[in-house]
């Protein structure tokens, strides 16, 4: 995959790229990212890239040429038979998840749009922009943090980035519930035990165990998922177990 990202600030990401999962990923040539100045496309004298808005009011909005001709220049180097998405960060788009990073962990190629001050032109998203995404719902100080933070998401789940113990079948949202709980050594800390079937070599209890805990977990943190969700019999049945053991508990 090769993903552009449109930023006057190229450098607040650089050192985000080349770490841990991220990193190796270019390196084992599986994506190509490439953060590039904005700035080094200004046509005016001083290299400027925002101006007033019109009809007053505070703050600065990026000018469109220098945008338009940075995204021109990196569609050049990119061959794709299919339109390639551009995605403008900005808190007034559709807010980004897990279905999303799949959807787009399936492109060829990619490009970032980062905004700053009050924004963008609006020219620039009519023209160029297929998509307005949102990492939630607060204001940050510019769309790098939002890229980084999808850029993560969707590499992730490129084929052979994860290796087979990373991979992220089991992940939280993978199947619209929350993973279930880890333990590592020590089997006790401090008078605290590791759960007796984790311990038992009984792959198909672990296996049952581990599904009624990913259940337990989202039933108590995000019950909006189960909304969602089709349970499977078995799966229902469990939920219940745990729904009657926790109306017991709070008895
Ligand atoms: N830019 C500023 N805030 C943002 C957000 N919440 N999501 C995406 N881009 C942004």
């Amino acid at each position: 995959m090769i993903i552009k990202i449109l930023t006057l600030f190229p450098k607040m990401l650089d050192s985000i790229f080349h770490h841990s999962i991220l990193g190796r990923a270019q390196s084992k040539g599986s994506v190509a990212i490439e953060a590039v100045n904005i700035r080094d496309f200004s046509a005016s004298k001083h290299n400027s890239v925002d101006d007033y808005p019109f009809g007053g009011g505070c703050g600065m909005v990026m000018t469109p040429q220098p945008i338009i001709d940075a995204h021109q220049a990196v569609l050049k180097n990119i061959t794709s038979d299919e339109k390639i998405r551009t995605i403008y960060c900005t808190p007034k788009g559709k807010v980004f998840n897990q279905e999303l990073a799949r959807e787009l962990s399936k492109e060829k190629a990619l490009i970032f749009l980062c905004g700053h001050y009050e924004g963008v032109d609006q020219r620039v998203i009519d023209e160029l922009v297929t998509d307005e995404i949102s990492i939630g719902d607060y204001v940050l100080t510019g769309g790098e943090l939002p890229a980084a933070v999808m850029i993560d998401s969707v590499v992730r789940l490129l084929p052979g980035v994860l290796s087979q113990e990373e991979s992220y079948e089991d992940e939280s949202f993978y199947n619209g519930l929350l993973e279930y709980p880890h333990y590592t050594r020590p089997r006790e800390f401090r008078g605290n035990n590791v759960p007796d079937v984790l311990l038992s070599g009984d792959h198909a209890k672990i296996d049952e165990w581990r599904r009624c805990q990913s259940l337990k977990e989202t039933w108590l943190k995000r019950p909006d998922l189960l909304e969602k969700k089709q349970l499977k019999k078995n799966e229902k049945k469990c939920l219940k177990k745990i729904q009657e053991a926790l109306e017991k508990e709070e008895m």
